[in-house]
């Protein structure tokens, strides 16, 4: 009984104190959006959106049909877009009342991969796959076009959607950005399935979230002979396998084990027959941190390592870290205020207990050329369903399937994202 009468005097109090609070804010809209998501023809829309992507499969930088469906769509929605963008890329702009402008974004991109789930709209492209689901990830971004334009009268601001291409390797959102088409955007939302969790779950972390990576190609030259006399060669074979070694040496003896940092050797190059002692051979792997800095480090040690100990064995050796061709990608360093605010929409749309705190990925995202530029957050979305589907395999395998439940889910959590940060960042 005292304990209710307490309550009963603190109750203005605490209603006062929710009113000030900004850490996690009531979002009465996003039930609403995902109620209009969820409706039947809202949901049949979506499906078949995400199963013709789906089957036209495309890898980076060739996502024309995708580009191609995405502009019909938004015609037919009667939203404004920027073509080419990077090349296939597709930039639409909703324009509400004066104030901020926010950006939501999608990758357009499959994978070399060839689809072995036995289903009605599996790929017909063969050796081309959605196997890391950016084809759900380009039909919620449409979704969320669509649930915007509709509500477009009540935008504090505008909102960019950004259709990028060729996420797998290549960081199609270093090419967009630029060309400048985001230029004046404050923040930026994106997603990514988790087949790890459950359809209506989704997860994120404030600060460092996905490493970054880079990869490299050494070259170590000595010079050929035939293997009975070894003493006529310069053996590139002795000086690879001592550099490969000490490489590992890096990550056990040189970081500090509470910082994550990763090199991996993943192929290895040399002679042909059993009786050469080739002239050279190649090798090359991945190297990744959680920040910047540690990755510029590697890059660094690396780089000495292999021509030190080539040196060692009168060998001569390159390295080559190819950032011309497949740029390193930046750290996805989540911002803290957009953190907030996205987990507290996901919390009024999934409630609080379908919200969790993601762990560090040493898995890299493009994401992070956005988040490097402007306030971003990345979430995980759950779309695993292991009683009905086993959808539990994990991204890049050619068994990877998704529940389609998460496509409504996904496209109110991002419209509700940039509604709720315009009317919060407008300044009138
Ligand atoms: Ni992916």
């Amino acid at each position: 009984m005292a304990a209710s009468s307490r309550s009963f005097l603190l109750l203005p109090l605490l209603l006062l104190c929710s009113h000030l609070s900004l850490s996690s804010p009531p979002v009465p809209l996003a039930g609403e959006l995902l109620g209009a998501a969820r409706a039947p023809g809202f949901d049949a829309w979506l499906r078949g959106v995400r199963r013709r992507i789906h089957q036209w499969s495309e890898l980076a930088f060739q996502e024309h049909r995708t580009s191609e469906l995405v502009r019909a769509e938004l015609d037919t929605i009667g939203v404004p877009y920027s073509w080419p963008v990077a090349r296939t890329g597709v930039v639409a702009t909703i324009v509400g009342g004066g104030g901020p402008v926010v950006a939501l974004r999608a990758d357009m991109d499959a994978l070399p991969v060839h689809e072995l789930v036995d289903w009605e709209y599996r790929s017909q492209e063969s050796g081309k796959m959605h196997a890391c689901g950016h084809d759900a990830h380009t039909t919620m971004l449409l979704g969320a076009a669509k649930l915007l334009q509709d509500r477009k009268g009540d935008l504090k601001g505008t909102v960019k959607l950004v259709f990028q291409p060729a996420e797998e390797g290549h960081g199609g959102a270093y090419y967009v950005l630029q060309e400048g088409v985001l230029d004046d955007v404050s923040a930026i939302f994106g997603m990514h399935v988790d087949p790890d969790l459950p359809v209506g779950v989704v997860s994120s972390r404030s600060g460092p979230f996905a490493a970054t990576s880079a990869r490299f190609l050494a070259t170590v030259t000595g010079k050929g002979a035939h293997a009975a006399q070894p003493h006529e060669a310069i053996d590139p074979i002795v000086a690879a396998s001592t550099a490969i070694l000490s490489l590992q040496q890096i990550v056990a003896r040189e970081i500090d084990p509470l910082q994550g940092a990763v090199v991996s050797i993943t192929f290895v190059k040399g002679g042909a027959a059993y009786n050469v002692i080739p002239e050279c051979v190649t090798f090359g792997g991945t190297l990744r941190s959680m920040t910047n800095e540690g990755l510029s480090y590697l890059m660094k040690r690396i780089k000495e390592i292999v021509e030190g100990q080539s040196a060692v064995h009168h060998c001569t050796a390159s390295v080559d870290f190819m950032e011309d061709k497949m740029r390193p990608y930046p750290a996805v360093i989540n911002d803290e205020g957009m953190y907030d605010h996205a987990k507290a929409v996901a919390q009024s749309l999934l409630g609080e207990e379908n919200v969790k705190v993601a762990p560090q990925l040493m898995g890299a995202e493009d994401f992070g050329f956005y988040a490097q530029k402007m306030a971003g957050v990345f979430f995980n979305i759950g779309v695993s369903n292991e009683s009905t589907l086993g959808a539990v395999h994990s991204t890049h395998s050619p068994y990877f399937v998704i529940d389609e439940d998460v496509l409504p889910i996904g496209a109110a959590f991002h419209a509700a994202v940039a509604i709720e940060y315009l009317k919060k960042h407008t300044s009138t």
